[in-house]
């Protein structure tokens, strides 16, 4: 039985194909800390990504592109300290493959030495690109590929939205999903594209499918942790289920702790500490101070 035990057993990439082989769904998100690694893990969740993504939800940055290498090795350190069972895909920043070959594969391979990730996810699928996924399984770094609407080519495509709703586009995204599978990823992110051409690629495909923005039909899904439990007040894509408003309810959590310091209702006694002794501690500090 390859299926991971929900509690113990480490998800690896073999039995994400399993799972694919056997229908069983893949639940995937995002995390960038300690905490949400934690709690993904205890929820059992089966892939974390620490996306690139945290440029725009954790640093405030308009897009993913000044993102470096040292934010996610920092980010990446953090949610392995939190992970026992995911596996931790690390998303490879702008420029970060982009350059030459050897510099891309010893970038993805700090993920794996320094910062505890058991994958690293490309965006595109070009030639280059193609190679580079060659590249990196040759250097035993298991790859997830991204196609359809890829963040970081928001500079050159000028605004985020749905890719493959034409004929030509799909056909182009069907065959990039092709090309990654027989360069090696282990699985393709499909984000943004009809749900039909998401069920053709997964028909089709050997490796997982892990949709966003990409229908019910995908082997996996994943969103960004803060849409999902609605951590900001920021526009929402059409494919994010809000399953919580945290951002509402942190700010109720706020305001009453501030009422409450302002009105003297906190900290009461139940928080403060006491002295050991039951006598006056002002009429011992008054008292002769002792020789040291
Ligand atoms: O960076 C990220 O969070 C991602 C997901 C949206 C797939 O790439």
């Amino acid at each position: 039985m390859i299926m991971p035990d929900k509690k113990n057993q480490k998800v690896t990439v073999p039995i994400l194909l399993e799972m694919k082989s056997k229908g069983e769904k893949i639940t995937a998100l995002t995390a960038y800390d300690f905490p949400t690694a934690k709690i993904l893990d205890a929820a059992g969740v089966d892939v974390i990504l620490v996306g690139d993504s945290l440029g725009m939800v954790v640093l405030g940055y308009d897009n993913t592109i000044p993102v470096t290498m040292e934010d996610m090795i920092h980010h990446t350190k953090a949610v392995a300290r939190g992970t026992r069972r995911a596996l931790i895909v690390g998303d490879m920043p702008y420029f970060s493959y982009h350059v030459s070959e050897a510099e891309s594969v010893r970038n993805a391979s700090r993920f794996l030495k320094e910062a505890g990730a058991h994958a690293v996810k490309i965006e595109g699928a070009s030639r280059p690109r193609l190679n580079l996924v060659r590249a990196l399984v040759e250097a035993e770094i298991p790859v997830m590929g991204h196609i359809g609407l890829t963040p970081q080519s928001i500079l050159h495509l000028g605004q985020f939205k749905v890719r493959g709703k034409e004929l030509e586009e799909a056909k182009r995204i069907m065959k990039e999903a092709q090309n990654l599978e027989r360069a090696g990823v282990f699985s393709v992110i499909l984000e943004c594209v009809p749900l039909e051409l998401a069920r053709i690629i997964t028909d089709k495909l050997n490796i997982p499918t892990i949709g966003i923005g990409a229908g019910p039909d995908c082997d996996g899904q994943i969103l960004v942790f803060h849409d999902l439990v609605g951590y900001l007040d920021t526009y929402m894509p059409k494919f994010v289920k809000k399953y919580a408003n945290l951002y509402e309810s942190l700010i109720q959590t706020v305001h009453t702790y501030s009422e409450e310091v302002k009105s003297g209702g906190f900290p009461d006694d139940r928080y403060s500490y006491h002295f050991k002794s039951d006598q006056n501690l002002e009429v011992l500090l008054k008292s002769k101070p002792s020789k040291e």
